[in-house]
C-alpha cells in the first residue's frame, strides 16, 4: 500500500514538474519574442445558430460594460462573436449577418487575442468566408491599444478586443461620397450584432469610438487602404 502511494506521489510530482517547465519555456519564448510567426491560421469552431436568449431579452439587457474579470475566453466564444460581426449566412451569394450597401462589404474585423484558451496572443484578421483567423502580428497589444484610446483602461482589460476597420473605396466606388455614410452605418450594424451576441453569451463589451486612428492602424498592422472605426473590448463580466 505504502509503495503504491509513493509511486502515485512520484508520478504526480513529475507531472507538476513537467507542467512547470513547460510554463517557464512558454514565458521565456514570449519574453524573447519567439512566438509563433505571423500568417499562422486558426480554424474557428462552427458557430451556433440558436440559443436560449431571445432577441427581445438581448435588446433589453444590452448595456455598456467597462469592467471585466481577468479570465480567459474560449475559441468557441470568439468564433460566435466574429460570426455575429460579419459571418456568412448565405454562402451561395456571400451574404452576411449584417446588411451592406450593394453587398460590397467594406468592413474588416480584427481580434486582438489577449487571454483565450488555446490561442497565442497576437492580432488576427477574420476571414468570413472560411470562418478562420489569420495572424497579422505577434504579441499582446492591448496596452498599446489602451494608450491609443486616450488611456481608456477598459480597452486593455478585455480578454479580447474586436476592432472594426473599413476600406471606404469598396463602397465609394459605386456610391461616391455618400458611400462614406453607408460605411459608418454598416459599422453600427456589425457592432450591434456583437453587442447582442455578448448578452447571449453572458459576456460584457462596450463600443469605443474615441481613439487616435493612425496609432490604431499601426498597432494592428493595417494596410494603408484600411481605416479603423470601432473598438470593442470583450470579457467575462464581474
Ligand atoms: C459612436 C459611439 C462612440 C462611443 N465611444 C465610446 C468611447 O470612446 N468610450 C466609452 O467608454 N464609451 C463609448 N461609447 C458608449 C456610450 O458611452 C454608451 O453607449 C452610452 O453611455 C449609453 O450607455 P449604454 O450603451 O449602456 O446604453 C460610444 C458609443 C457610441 C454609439
Amino acid at each position: 500500500m505504502k509503495k503504491i502511494l509513493i509511486v502515485i506521489m512520484s508520478v504526480a510530482l513529475i507531472g507538476v514538474g513537467i507542467g512547470g517547465v513547460l510554463m517557464l519555456l512558454q514565458t521565456a519564448r514570449d519574453e524573447l519574442g519567439l512566438q509563433e510567426p505571423i500568417n499562422t491560421e486558426i480554424n474557428l469552431p462552427e458557430p451556433k445558430y440558436d440559443s436560449n436568449t431571445s432577441v427581445e431579452q438581448a435588446l433589453f439587457e444590452r448595456r455598456s460594460v467597462r469592467e471585466y474579470k481577468d479570465e480567459p475566453l474560449t475559441l468557441t466564444e470568439v468564433s460566435q462573436l466574429l460570426w455575429a460581426a460579419q459571418g456568412i449566412t448565405d454562402a451561395g451569394r456571400g451574404l452576411r449577418t449584417a446588411p451592406s450597401a450593394g453587398a460590397l462589404y467594406p468592413l474588416e474585423v480584427y481580434v486582438v487575442m489577449g487571454n483565450v484558451v488555446g490561442a497565442a496572443q497576437g492580432v488576427y484578421k477574420y476571414k468570413p468566408h472560411e470562418h478562420k483567423l489569420v495572424k497579422v502580428k505577434v504579441g499582446d497589444v492591448r496596452d498599446e491599444l489602451t494608450l491609443a484610446a486616450h488611456g481608456q483602461t477598459w480597452v486593455g482589460k478585455g480578454a479580447i478586443v474586436i476592432v472594426f476597420s473599413a476600406v471606404y473605396e469598396r463602397t465609394t466606388r459605386k456610391y461616391g461620397d455618400r458611400g462614406i455614410k453607408y460605411v459608418y452605418t454598416e459599422a453600427g450594424h456589425a457592432a450591434q450584432n456583437v453587442f447582442l451576441q455578448t448578452v447571449s453569451l453572458d459576456l460584457g463589451t462596450v463600443v469605443v469610438g474615441a481613439f487616435v486612428d493612425e496609432e490604431v492602424r499601426k498597432i494592428l498592422n493595417m494596410p494603408d487602404e484600411e481605416h479603423p472605426l470601432y473598438i470593442m473590448p470583450v470579457g467575462k463580466m464581474d
